[in-house]
């Protein structure tokens, strides 16, 4: 294994603050979210969905950058280094990466051929909804189209991992987050325009408590995890990459904020242009691939909307896929002493694999059932709705009970100190080891059938 000198970092305290919202922000955040918080009941969801943000998100994202910039190490290594025992945390961890790249690269894919279709424009040009639905079906059940697009996906993280933590992840990183903020800005800013778009404000900004049940607060918790990459490593991973200047606060806190501000950029750029389209916004999972261009169809310069849109689609999962590449390339490379390009290598050869499997599970293999759920809608409901919150609840244990006091304060006020004067840092404390866990179990307990609530 090598020594922690010598690894690679992030060149200070800005690159780190870009390259953690790089592997926050991605399709969680401007295709999942809007249409999750469609499903339930728009306002009242985001207003849980802030709060678990603010209560158990970020004090999980500075307990998995503590751990991170305490070892120098991957998701399993770091475990290795401070308490063996624990070290499944970081297993469990890698095997959600794998897991959620088999479905984020299937998405991703997707992202990428509409984008290429939407600037060849034969996309766009076709009118009614029933149209676009029955385009999408048949692109996502196609027998080899999806599976080619996953595949590029993956080669192009493949390319950008391999080109190292500076070189390729960070440089990657500080081109596309300000890319993605500019296209972001634009394309809300025209939506909300739109005539009759209020009415989507409305419906996204105007909680109606009446659809909130114990599981729309589970699905809050679960997306803010799988929106900020916590509960697995994978902060802990980049953490490890941050130099001792770097601040854990601040970073979370940066991150944080600007991964929610994405998230509501992405709600207030989705619902107005729904609603200006007379549409129903509970649309599910094709909400940015039927009901999006739609819309753009009816709009002067569609194309082009269209084409920004769906570029912006494909940076976000970009510098996600890259983040989830990571947490696994780090821990082969340094747990199985290989080379990064070998240990690159296995993890792009087996996701690809595995997003192909997902990918031909919506067509030519639906069949091919697991507990009733295609592999790909599996995929997808174990490791946001069952590893991300298990994960989550793991570290918080760990962090709060396990580590010591004074190493956690010196990780976070390092290299002033101070910390026991610091009312933060008793909130802190007091959210890691007594609120989030209790939270997340009871809401855990609830998910798995114990009606609690
Ligand atoms: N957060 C990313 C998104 O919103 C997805 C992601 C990347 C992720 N790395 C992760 C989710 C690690 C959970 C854990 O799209």
């Amino acid at each position: 294994m090598k020594e922690s000198q010598h690894r690679a970092t992030f060149g200070g305290r800005i690159s780190a603050v870009l390259v953690a919202a790089g592997g926050a922000v991605g399709l969680g955040n401007i295709w999942r979210f809007p249409y999750v918080a469609g499903d339930n009941g728009g306002g009242a969801f985001l207003l849980i969905y802030i709060l678990c943000i603010l209560f158990l998100g970020l004090p999980l994202m500075i307990a998995e950058f503590s751990i991170g910039k305490a070892t120098h190490r991957n998701a399993v290594g770091a475990f290795h280094l401070l308490d063996r025992r624990w070290s499944g945390i970081g297993y469990m961890g890698v095997l959600s990466s794998v897991l959620i790249l088999g479905f984020y690269l299937v998405v991703a894919g997707w992202t990428a051929e509409y984008m290429i279709h939407s600037f060849t424009s034969d996309l766009v040009r076709q009118t009614s909804a029933e149209v676009h639905r029955h385009t999408f079906e048949a692109f996502i059940t196609h027998p080899w189209k999806p599976v080619f697009y996953a595949t590029l996906f993956a080669a192009a993280t493949h390319l950008i991992v391999t080109l190292g933590v500076k070189e390729g992840i960070e440089r990657a990183a500080k081109v596309m987050m300000p890319l993605l903020f500019l296209f972001l800005i634009v394309l809300s800013v025209h939506s909300m325009l739109l005539p009759g778009g209020i009415e989507g404000l409305r419906f996204f900004l105007t909680p109606d408590f009446s659809k909130v049940t114990a599981s729309s607060v589970l699905t809050a918790l679960g997306q803010s995890f799988f929106s900020l990459s916590i509960g697995l490593g994978t902060m802990i991973t980049y953490a490890s990459y941050f130099t001792p200047e770097t601040s854990i606060r601040h970073t979370a806190l940066h991150v944080t904020l600007l991964d929610t501000l994405v998230a509501l950029l992405a709600g207030l750029m989705i619902f107005p242009a729904v609603f200006s389209a007379g549409i129903e916004p509970a649309a599910g999972p094709s909400l940015v691939f039927i009901t999006l261009p739609t819309i753009f169809g009816s709009m002067p310069l569609g194309e082009l909307w269209s084409t920004i849109f769906f570029l912006l689609l494909v940076i976000a999962a970009l510098t996600s896929t890259i983040s989830l590449h990571e947490t696994v390339t780090a821990y082969l490379q340094e747990e199985w002493a290989l080379s990064r390009f070998a240990a690159a290598r296995c993890t792009t050869l087996f996701t690809a694999l595995l997003g192909a499997l997902a990918s031909l599970s919506l067509g030519v293999l639906q069949e091919w059932r697991i507990g009733g759920l295609t592999l790909f809608d599996a995929l997808d409901f174990v490791t946001a709705n069952i590893l991300l919150p298990l994960g989550g609840l793991l570290i918080c244990v760990f962090v709060g009970w396990r580590w010591k006091r004074d190493e956690i304060a010196s990780q976070l006020y390092a290299p002033t100190g101070g910390a026991h004067r610091r009312p933060g840092f008793s909130i802190f404390r007091f959210l890691v080891r007594y609120f989030c866990p209790v939270v997340m179990l009871l809401l855990f307990l609830d998910n798995l059938g114990w009606k609690l609530f």
